[in-house]
């Protein structure tokens, strides 16, 4: 019995993970998103100081633009869209790095 509850937990935990990662690029998207600090401000589904990423991929669906308009946003920062809050210039993320990130975000939803 004692064990069935501390394997139970951890095959859910494991299901979950399997399930959230569908493809690479998104596993890519994740990691960059961790890794350039982005997640301190942003979480995927609830807003923290930055909008949740799903918001924003609800906000621009169907707007071809969008990946190249967040890229540069994510690049240089900016205010305005989601409240009085400005995001700050991430200066540490590259051009190619800011297309990964604008694109992964465009796919939470
Ligand atoms: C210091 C907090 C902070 C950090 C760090 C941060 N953001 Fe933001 N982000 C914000 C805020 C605040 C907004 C809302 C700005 C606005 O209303 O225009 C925002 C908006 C956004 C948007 C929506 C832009 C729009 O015009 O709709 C995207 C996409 C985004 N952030 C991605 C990122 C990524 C990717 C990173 C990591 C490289 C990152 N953010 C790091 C605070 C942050």
């Amino acid at each position: 019995m004692k064990r069935t509850a501390f394997l139970l937990p951890s095959l859910l935990m494991l299901a979950a993970s399997l399930q959230a990662t569908p493809a690479g690029a998104a596993d890519a998207g994740a990691d960059l998103a961790k890794a350039k600090t982005c997640m301190a401000c942003h979480n995927v589904s609830r807003k923290v100081v930055g909008p949740a990423f799903q918001d924003v991929a609800k906000k621009y669906a169907g707007n071809p633009a969008a990946e190249a308009l967040l890229a540069t946003k994510i690049r240089k920062g900016g205010s305005g869209v989601w409240g009085p809050v400005p995001m700050p210039a991430n200066p540490r993320v590259s051009e190619s790095e800011a297309q990964t990130l604008a694109r992964w975000v465009l796919q939470q939803r």
